[in-house]
């Protein structure tokens, strides 16, 4: 299958784009539901990615999406537990899980609390089990979120790490010098296997790095965002016109 080129939408502000971010969100639910009777997602941390859960918990989208069908999953987790302030899952929890009516059983969390290399294998075991995995085969998640930091990080895919070199493991433990932390992330095969992808990018701190990975010679290395492009699916660019101010469109 040939990769359709990205699809960049440029809106006016932060806001716009958790609205427009939460509109395909309940849209790619409904069709997946219709095909396959399940919905399955892996969530980013971030403060972007933050103002679209607070959205879909709002009752205008709450009362439209179908939870009971949705899986929720983690495209990458700090090594904390659940209920520490760096938490992934504690601020997915805040901004939507607790809001909505999501099923217990369809919230699979990073059990971040265990030692790193286990809590990597061990969600590993998540995901096969979850999409019946067989060896050598990649999760296709309907939906994919992810930020990207100034640096053109995405998920906890730094630049320079030895995990973006990573082409058969699924989801791995990663240091990151940069933070000086341990960090937990899907791969990016396992990342590009998606149906959908969308990157939620807001504010003028992000124009240059932005311009850089969308528009800049390849260099996924320092720009680890530049690595994502689901070979057979959708990648789609949701900004704000801060972030877009550098690009030439
Ligand atoms: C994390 C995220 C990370 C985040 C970006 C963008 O765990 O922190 O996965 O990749 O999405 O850093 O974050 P902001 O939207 O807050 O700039």
């Amino acid at each position: 299958m040939t990769e359709s080129p990205p699809e960049i939408v440029v809106l006016d502000d932060a806001q716009a784009v958790a609205e427009e971010a939460a509109a395909r969100w309940v849209a790619l639910a409904g069709d997946a539901i219709a095909a396959r009777g399940r919905f399955t997602v892996a969530l980013s941390g971030g403060s972007t990615p933050r103002a679209l859960y607070e959205r879909l918990a709002r009752p205008s989208h709450r009362e439209g999406a179908p939870w009971a069908n949705t899986h929720v999953f983690w495209g990458d987790e700090r090594a904390v537990p659940p209920a520490h302030a760096d938490s992934n899952y504690r601020m997915v929890h805040e901004a939507l899980l607790a809001h909505v009516a999501l099923p217990l059983d369809n919230i699979h969390r990073v059990r971040g609390e265990n030692a790193p290399q286990y809590a990597a294998a061990d969600y590993e075991q998540v995901l096969r089990l979850a999409f019946e995995l067989r060896s050598g085969q990649f999760p296709r998640f309907d939906l994919v979120l992810l930020g990207m930091g100034a640096d053109g990080h995405t998920a906890s895919l730094f630049p320079d790490n030895p995990a973006l070199d990573e082409a058969g493991r699924l989801f791995i433990a990663t240091h990151v010098p940069q933070l000086d932390n341990d960090r937990l992330t899907m791969t990016l095969p396992a990342i590009n296997a998606a149906a959908h992808v969308v990157f939620l990018v807001v504010g003028e701190g992000k124009a240059d790095t932005l311009r850089d990975v969308l528009q800049g010679d390849p260099d996924p290395t320092r720009l680890p965002a530049q690595a994502v492009h689901p070979a057979g699916g959708q990648l789609t660019w949701l900004l704000d016109k801060a972030a877009a101010s550098a690009l030439s469109l």
